[in-house]
């Protein structure tokens, strides 16, 4: 098993970050065996009920007494409705401040736990076990909560770090294919902005190769949040270092914003995001040719492309300006100098970035004119 000690002094919070294959069990039954109170409160959606119905049972250990909510599974679920039912199960089963909540699904029951935990009673303590693999190597480290509003987003949301997060690759083996590389895109960003060596052992392999490699996945899971866990960490002290993570994202934002978050994975988006992202890094001379070449070629690999009608700029134009990367002085960009080296560039403008991005589509990379 490996193990990422998180340190985050300002919050006066460590915590750590379990990693593995079959490990959730031992890892539970560890952190719950010196736990005083008699129930705890598992918050899962009905996708992981139904594909794990014996985590409750087995997983846990038995001096504990286990209340499970299952949620409807969904992204347009992760809102304050759901986040009131789970206040009421809370409640109705006698949740103090003392309690623990474990989170045991993707992004969005990790979001929607963490933040009724966060606020529940003013803060009650919460285990993340995400089990997908966006969630394992994103959301599940670095303590961002949220919800989503009817006119956005994560526009509701608090900074609360785990008690632990348990991350065992197994989970994955259930995960559809489209979600995997959803998740991979995440897992692959982390090589792309400091971890040269990262992307060295995945850009060989097929993608069906990673997901059924067991020790291969741990640890290139392992290594993802190794550099998300830093990049978190560094900022803590302001050193604005958490933006490279945006790599991939301000063409991604659009995309997904533009297809209404409907025809394209979070994760989708920002594979066609950071193959831009990294071609204009090239073309503005930060990063070599051969470079973007190989960058390319392995994102390429992944299977996504995306036609978009000729008369896209004002849409470009009007929705690329609600991304929280834009200011008064223009866009904060994440561009690449080389692999592994990822360098925040400010003020670029909308007609600048436009212009790339209609230059980009013309050559026919992953997105294409289509009229
Ligand atoms: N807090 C953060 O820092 C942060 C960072 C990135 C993303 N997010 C949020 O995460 C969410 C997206 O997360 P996600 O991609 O995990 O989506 P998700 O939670 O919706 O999971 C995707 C689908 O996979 C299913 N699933 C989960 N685990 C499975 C498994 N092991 N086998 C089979 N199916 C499984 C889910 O039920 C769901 O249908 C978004 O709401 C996004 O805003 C948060």
């Amino acid at each position: 098993m490996k193990n990422i000690q998180m340190d985050l002094s300002r919050q006066n919070v460590r915590y750590a970050v379990k990693i593995g294959g079959g490990i959730v069990k031992t890892c539970l039954r560890e952190l719950l065996s010196g736990y005083a109170q008699k129930t705890v409160f598992v918050i899962t959606n009905t996708t992981i009920v139904d594909l794990y119905p014996d985590f409750v049972r087995e997983w846990l250990p038995d001096h504990v007494e286990v209340r499970t909510l299952s949620l409807p599974d969904g992204e347009e679920k992760k809102n304050l409705a759901q986040v009131s039912v789970i206040y009421d199960f809370l409640i109705e089963h006698k949740a103090n401040r003392k309690s623990v909540i474990i989170a045991l699904g993707g992004g969005v029951v990790g979001d929607i736990a963490g933040f009724a935990a966060s606020t529940f009673m003013r803060g009650v303590a919460c285990v993340q076990v995400p089990t997908t693999l966006l969630s394992q190597v994103d959301s599940g480290i670095g303590g961002k909560t949220g919800i989503n509003h009817g006119s956005g987003k994560n526009l509701i949301g608090t900074f609360k770090q785990p008690l632990q997060t348990i991350i065992d690759v197994d989970f994955l083996g259930t995960l559809p294919e489209r979600e995997f590389i959803a998740g991979y895109a995440e897992l692959v960003k982390h090589g792309f902005i400091r971890d040269a060596y990262l992307f060295q052992i995945l850009r060989q392999k097929k993608i069906d190769t990673i997901k059924n490699d067991r020790e291969l996945l741990i640890e290139a899971v392992f290594r993802s949040c190794e550099v998300k866990a830093r990049v978190v960490e560094a900022d803590e002290h302001e050193s604005n270092q958490r933006a490279i993570l945006n790599f991939g994202h301000t063409l991604g934002h659009f995309l997904e914003a533009y297809t209404g978050y409907q025809r394209l994975l979070h994760g989708e988006a920002v594979i066609i995001g950071m193959d831009f992202a990294a071609w204009w890094s090239f073309r503005h001379e930060y990063l070599e040719e051969s470079e973007y070449q190989t960058i390319h070629d392995h994102l390429k690999g992944l299977g996504v492309s995306f036609p978009l009608p000729r008369r896209i700029e004002a849409d470009f134009r009007s929705l690329i300006e609600y991304d929280k990367k834009y200011d008064d002085s223009g866009f904060r960009f994440v561009g690449l100098t080389a692999i592994g080296q990822a360098r925040v560039f400010e003020g670029i403008t909308t007609t600048a970035l436009w212009e790339a991005v209609d230059r980009y589509i013309r050559e026919n990379r992953l997105l294409q004119y289509i009229d």
